[in-house]
């Protein structure tokens, strides 16, 4: 008896110390490095891609890094960042070389994108969106946009504070996290005509299926339509009081989803926030102004195409 007990005491001891030194392991080597980008690419810039470019960084990307003090993407504290992946910074993405990204070339912008990885190497968190599904030439106009002339871009001498992730956070990213892969084939647009098609390539890329499925632990990167509950509503993310907002059901489910909206109905909530003619989107849902009627329809004609999932959201919870 009393060696099995001993037996159990030093037992524990080793699982305790193999667990401290686990932790301890990952809270000093914190979010990890990877090797860097060696691949080769140039952006090529027109007028036509830079405004492209601009178009979708207003949808993508200022909402989290665009600083309203310095009106450029100077980056801010981000106060609807859930509180257990610590404190979040985005980045200053201006083209000042001391500050912001003026160092970065255009193939280490890619590989950012695409990947996840920094230009030191380091992954950067969930928090910091990617883009493994966008197309090449989508991807070259917002390299383009942040190597234009636009005001927004111009250098800014804000200073980027660093983030300060939680031992979850570097927890997440040395075991569950991992940089994508880079696409092995050219991505090509979806052509315009066909309105599924592209309302689709919308859907995923304009990100509002992470948003709008039903778990963001359950969110499946690289094939989004197995993700849990896939548009079927119910995820909370955070408005910028750090209270949770359920998110809406989109699938064609006639009584818990839009399966009774119309074309318009959608268009109207989508672009303009408008539900049966009032104000009815909280925030994190920003209405979509830049996106034409046609883009706006053809998201709503891909989410017709989604298998329905009941799913009944209170709006009011929790
Ligand atoms: C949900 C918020 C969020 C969105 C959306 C987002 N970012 Fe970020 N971004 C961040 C955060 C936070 C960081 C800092 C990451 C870190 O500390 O590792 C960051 C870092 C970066 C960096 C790295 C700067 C450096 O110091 O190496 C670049 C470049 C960047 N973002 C560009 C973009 C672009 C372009 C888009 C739009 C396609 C975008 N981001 C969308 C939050 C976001
Ligand atoms: C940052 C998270 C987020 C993203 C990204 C997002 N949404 Fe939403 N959306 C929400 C939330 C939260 C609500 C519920 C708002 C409320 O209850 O006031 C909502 C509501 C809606 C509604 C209203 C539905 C209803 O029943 O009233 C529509 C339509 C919608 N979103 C479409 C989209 C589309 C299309 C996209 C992509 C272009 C998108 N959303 C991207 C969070 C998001």
């Amino acid at each position: 008896m009393k060696k099995m007990l001993r037996y159990l005491v030093v037992t524990m001891a080793v699982v305790l110390v193999v667990v401290v030194s686990g932790a301890s392991f990952i809270h000093f080597k914190g979010v990890p490095f990877y090797d860097k980008a060696k691949l080769v690419y140039r952006n090529s810039s027109t007028p036509a891609n830079i405004e492209r470019g601009k178009k979708l960084s207003m949808m993508l990307c200022s909402n989290c890094h665009l600083n309203v003090n310095t009106g450029r993407l100077s980056g801010k504290r981000m106060s609807d960042a859930p509180p257990e992946f610590g404190v979040v910074y985005s980045a200053n993405i201006t083209q000042s070389k001391e500050n912001g990204i003026g160092n970065y070339s255009d193939a280490e912008l890619l590989y950012l994108l695409r990947t996840g990885v920094k230009k030191n190497g380091q992954y950067a968190p969930p928090y910091m969106a990617k883009l493994p599904h966008m197309s090449d030439s989508d991807i070259n106009a917002i390299i383009s946009f942040l190597r234009s002339d636009d005001p927004m871009v111009q250098a800014d001498e804000t200073p980027t504070k660093p983030c300060e992730p939680s031992f979850l956070t570097k927890f997440l990213c040395n075991t569950a996290f991992k940089p994508l892969p880079l696409p092995t084939s050219p991505i090509v647009m979806p052509d315009s005509s066909d309105k599924v098609a592209f309302g689709k390539y919308l859907a995923l890329n304009l990100d509002c299926w992470t948003c709008h499925s039903g778990d963001f632990t359950k969110l499946d990167i690289m094939n989004p339509e197995n993700s849990y509950h896939f548009f079927g509503g119910g995820n909370q993310p955070l408005n910028l009081e750090g209270q949770p907002v359920v998110t809406s059901n989109l699938t064609p489910h006639k009584e818990t989803g839009i399966g009774l909206w119309s074309e318009e109905k959608f268009v109207k909530a989508l672009k303009y926030g408008i539900v049966d003619g009032h104000p009815a989107l909280r925030y994190p849902m920003v209405p979509y102004t830049k996106l034409t009627d046609y883009e706006a329809a053809a998201i709503y004609a891909y989410l017709r195409t989604i298998p329905a999932i009941e799913n009944k959201i209170n709006k009011n919870q929790p």
